[in-house]
């Protein structure tokens, strides 16, 4: 099978470093440009994702850890079905700064590279739509989303497919299911990015403590 070219779709697939990634999402946020953008590219990660979620949380009143929410587009789509209570982490203060206020309880300045600040349990749920991706967060972050969730919780991922053996995500998550920290629920290629021919593998794990 020929092996798409994922990594000249976008421009930000060429980011490598974390002040470049910092730099790059400042200013798209100008303008609200990275938002018209995602319309534009009929951008469906947030809603993809969110539907698979509301299948198996079906207690609207959970706790849930946004990671990666930049502006806001995955609280956007859970508020649509019900969920009340849950806080979105970024690395980009610009981006988080455009988030639509009473959206999210709680918004925190974070690299998800890093330990995360927070304790063990902490959320039901944790959601991570578009940032796992090209120069972006790590498949070590799945070990401290593990950490901060609690037993039986639910981790609701997107790993762009161009990076998902590149930077070993595939190895990760075997790894995680076989040592029992996870168990599988679905996983499957999403349509993502349809436009630019980009798409992700979007999965839901349950979390085993
Ligand atoms: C493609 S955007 C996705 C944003 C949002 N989840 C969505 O679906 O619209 C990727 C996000 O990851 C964030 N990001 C990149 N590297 C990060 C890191 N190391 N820690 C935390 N966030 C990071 C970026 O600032 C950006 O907001």
């Amino acid at each position: 099978m020929v092996q798409k070219d994922i990594e000249n779709k976008i421009p930000i697939y060429k980011l490598k470093k974390t002040d470049e990634v910092i730099k790059y999402y400042d200013e798209w946020g100008v303008e609200n440009k990275y938002d018209q953008d995602m319309i534009d590219w009929k951008y469906s990660g947030p809603k993809e994702t969110v539907e698979v979620f509301k299948k198996y949380a079906e207690n609207k009143d959970i706790k849930i850890y946004d990671a990666g929410c930049g502006t806001g587009l995955v609280g956007v789509e859970l508020k649509k079905f019900g969920y009340n209570k849950y806080d979105g982490a970024d690395l980009s203060q610009k981006l988080l700064d455009l988030v639509p206020k009473d959206l999210y309880q709680n918004l925190m300045k974070a690299d998800l590279n890093k330990p995360i600040d927070l304790k063990d349990n902490t959320y039901d749920a944790v959601m991570c739509v578009g940032t796992f991706t090209f120069g972006h967060v790590k498949p070590q972050a799945l070990d401290e989303f593990i950490r901060i969730t609690k037993n039986k919780g639910l981790i609701c991922f997107t790993i762009n497919e161009g990076i998902h053996e590149e930077y070993g995500f595939d190895k990760k998550i075997e790894e995680l299911e076989a040592h029992n920290k996870w168990k599988k629920i679905e996983f499957f290629k999403s349509d993502y990015i349809a436009t630019k021919d980009v798409n992700a593998w979007l999965g839901l794990y349950e979390v085993i403590k």
